[in-house]
């Protein structure tokens, strides 16, 4: 299936207004009817485009045939400027299958491997997916979380501005995920004082000038969520994200892309355990469900508001 058939675009364009307008496009992590229903809500609302993130693992949790029945029944039109990415894709096979499924954009996450393992995998991705104009991202440096449980290590470590443009000089890339502080999941810093390296951001920004620059790992959990959590029968001590003055400053650069997962979920698990916990006797999944879908509908109401700068940007 070509992913036009569906409506969708690739980033390409999306990516070309965002830097020249100075904005983020929003790319939301979607697995089930709940999650695709709130980010599409939020986004039509609010007029901005969208990147509707699926990971490896969210495919195999929706199935390809639902995942592609619910992107049908979304009833995208061109216009909209919808992507459907492949999140965190870890091999060719990953991209491939995902470019055959319909996918508009794949990002392949070669990161962890040496350098010239990384240009060679992610320039054989590129060379695949630009056969059937479909955009590309790769990533240089290792944000914590998921991809150190890749790599078996602790630490984070930054992209190297004087890697970048041989880099994508090399693989031809369509964008680059780079590290510079954030990091996935819910626990991001210890201490307010705990900053982005804007610093690195200026010199990366200023070797690849208008080069699309994407941040993972940027969920900034809003706390009246997890309060709700813990309030709720939940145990999320100390959980806390990126402070969302720095990502509105992120948002007017080179970014252009934003990934946020966790903060959704946070909202979707408040949701519904704030409706069990309040209705102990309710056994309706529509009124729990209808919950979530309510929080992680404000969630990108309030962040394409807010950080990305996205509203009325169709
Ligand atoms: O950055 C990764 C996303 O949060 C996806 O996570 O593989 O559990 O779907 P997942
Ligand atoms: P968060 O865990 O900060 O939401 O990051 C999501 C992400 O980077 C998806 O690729
Ligand atoms: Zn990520």
């Amino acid at each position: 299936m070509k992913y036009s058939d569906f409506g969708l675009v690739n980033t390409n364009k999306m990516f070309t207004n965002a830097i020249a307008g100075h904005y983020a496009v929003p790319a939301f992590n979607f697995y089930n009817m709940e999650t695709l229903t709130a980010i599409l809500t939020a986004t039509r609302k609010m007029h901005s485009p969208v990147i509707l993130s699926a990971s490896e693992s969210a495919i195999k949790y929706m199935g390809a045939d639902m995942l592609l029945g619910l992107i049908t029944g979304a009833c995208i039109a061109p216009n909209e400027q919808i992507a459907l990415h492949l999140d965190h894709g870890h091999s060719l096979d990953a991209c491939i299958h995902a470019i055959d499924l319909g996918f508009s954009s794949v990002m392949i996450d070669a990161s962890h491997l040496p350098f010239d393992e990384n240009v060679k995998l992610s320039c054989t991705v590129a060379k695949y997916a630009h056969r059937h104009n479909v955009s590309v991202e790769a990533e240089l440096g290792t944000l914590s979380g998921i991809e150190d449980e890749n790599t078996k290590s602790n630490y984070s470590s930054y992209t190297n501005p004087a890697d970048v443009v041989e880099f994508v000089k090399r693989t031809g890339v369509d964008s680059l995920a780079i590290a510079i502080g954030t990091s996935h999941g819910a626990y991001k810093r210890k201490s307010d004082d705990e900053s982005l390296r804007f610093d690195i951001l200026k010199q990366i920004a200023k070797q690849l000038p208008d080069f699309p620059l994407v941040l993972h790992g940027a969920s900034s959990i809003p706390q009246q969520y997890v309060e709700t959590i813990n309030k709720n029968g939940g145990r999320l001590r100390g959980a806390r994200g990126i402070d969302t003055t720095q990502l509105k400053r992120a948002a007017k650069t080179n970014i252009c892309k934003i990934n946020v997962d966790s903060d959704l979920r946070l909202a979707f698990t408040a949701g519904v355990r704030e409706t069990l916990k309040t209705n102990p006797s309710d056994f309706n999944p529509r009124d729990y469900l209808g919950a979530a879908i309510k929080n992680m509908t404000d969630v990108c109401i309030d962040e394409i508001s807010h950080i990305m700068g996205s509203k009325n940007k169709i």
